[in-house]
């Protein structure tokens, strides 16, 4: 069954309205000038809604994005308004558990040599995924407090790791290895120091590795991965790990390409039978209140971010497409200073959004 065409639009916290208002332009070219059936549908939720009434995610809205959508499109959430961050675990986390997208997919792949910072290192040196388990770990705010507020103070979250959920992961990067012509995939852990839950991912790993065998298995501790993205990148076709490794080593990555600013991304859920299901889109990045309502932010991740999501819905090569603008946004600087332009958010979307409305004649 083919996906709905609905898609949330939740700009959210920051930049996140800045970029998303880009990536909002870009879907509504598609629908008038190339037809696709496209249903745009704007959320107001984020930390102005909930300072404002309280409101972080309607169970009617969450039942509609669950039931009726085909994608949502996330800018960031996160405001300094809003200290224990509320609303930004309720709606971003909310939707990554509840709607159980557990395959947080972050490509990390230079677009232009210029963009490397490595010494001795171009464009073809970078070029892996990150497969992020997105729903367990140390996300999932199991813990609790006991004697807050006194010296004797003690504070835990566990770190959980199913059976279930580390193998699906697992065999999602596997899979995508094998689809994409990836040899290598690497799974890091720390299973030196975190013997339970290393001891899980390393039997699932070797077990799941099995289904591939045209695959190579490798593993690499999750410190010296850091080393290794930095010394050696073009060893990695495909990375998988747990959620709070994958949360930072994608940070890390997104250095290794341009920064935050060029970094998309994709939480979905995988069938076993391949059925689709409603997926998140969001920038790595977050709502970066240092530039926030400055016309800074680098549009492109979420330029790219709707690339996948376009992808998602089914539209093939829409991906690439974007891609390739993005591609020549950068080299011909039509972009912001963080990957060497001179141009803000808003004219910098416009470069992309002249070239699409070209291509889509
Ligand atoms: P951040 O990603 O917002 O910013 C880190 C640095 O990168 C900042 O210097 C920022 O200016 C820069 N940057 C980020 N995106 C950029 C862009 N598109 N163009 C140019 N520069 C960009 O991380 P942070 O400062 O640690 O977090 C700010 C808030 O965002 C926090 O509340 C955090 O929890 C939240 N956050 C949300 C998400 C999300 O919603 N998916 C992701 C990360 C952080
Ligand atoms: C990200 C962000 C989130 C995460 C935060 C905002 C909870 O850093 O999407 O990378 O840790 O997943
Ligand atoms: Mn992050």
């Amino acid at each position: 069954m083919a996906l709905p065409r609905k898609v949330a639009i939740l700009p959210g916290d920051g930049i996140g309205k800045e970029v998303v208002a880009v990536g909002r332009e870009i879907l509504e070219l598609y629908r008038t000038k190339a037809g696709f059936p496209l249903e745009l549908w704007d959320l107001d939720l984020g930390a102005d809604r909930y300072l404002r009434d309280g409101t972080t995610m309607p169970e009617d809205v969450f039942a509609e994005i669950r039931d009726n959508c085909g994608a949502v499109l996330l800018g960031a959430l996160g405001d300094p308004r809003v200290p224990n961050l509320e609303h930004a675990r309720d709606i971003l986390l909310g939707m990554r558990f509840r709607l159980d997208l557990f395959a947080n997919v972050r490509p990390c792949r230079a677009l232009d040599d210029r963009l490397v910072p490595l010494k001795g290192k171009g464009a073809k040196d970078v070029d892996f995924v990150v497969f992020r388990e997105n729903t367990e770990g140390i996300y999932v705010n199991v813990g609790g407090n006991f004697k807050k507020g006194t010296p004797d103070e003690i504070a835990v979250n566990e770190d959980i790791n199913t059976r279930k959920g580390v193998e699906r992961i697992i065999r999602a990067a596997f899979a995508w290895a094998q689809n994409h012509g990836k040899k290598t995939v690497h799974m890091a852990d720390k299973s030196n120091a975190m013997r339970q839950s290393g001891d899980l991912w390393q039997r699932a790993f070797q077990e799941v590795a099995r289904d591939y065998p045209a695959s190579s298995a490798k593993h690499v501790y999750v410190d010296a991965l850091c080393l290794f993205m930095v010394q050696a990148p073009e060893r990695f076709e495909v990375i998988v790990t747990n959620n709070l490794f994958g949360d930072i080593i994608t940070d890390l990555a997104a250095a290794l390409h341009g920064g935050l600013g060029i970094a998309c991304s994709a939480s979905v859920h995988v069938t076993p039978d391949g059925t689709p299901r409603v997926g998140l889109f969001e920038p790595v990045h977050g709502s970066a209140p240092d530039i926030a309502g400055h016309d800074k932010a680098n549009p492109l991740a979420t330029v790219l971010t709707v690339g996948m999501l376009l992808e998602h819905l089914g539209f093939a090569g829409e991906e690439r497409r974007l891609e390739q603008i993005v591609q020549a946004a950068v080299r011909e600087k039509k972009c912001t200073a963080d990957v060497g332009g001179t141009l803000g958010t808003k004219a910098t979307g416009a470069f992309v959004l002249e070239r699409l409305a070209r291509e889509l004649g």
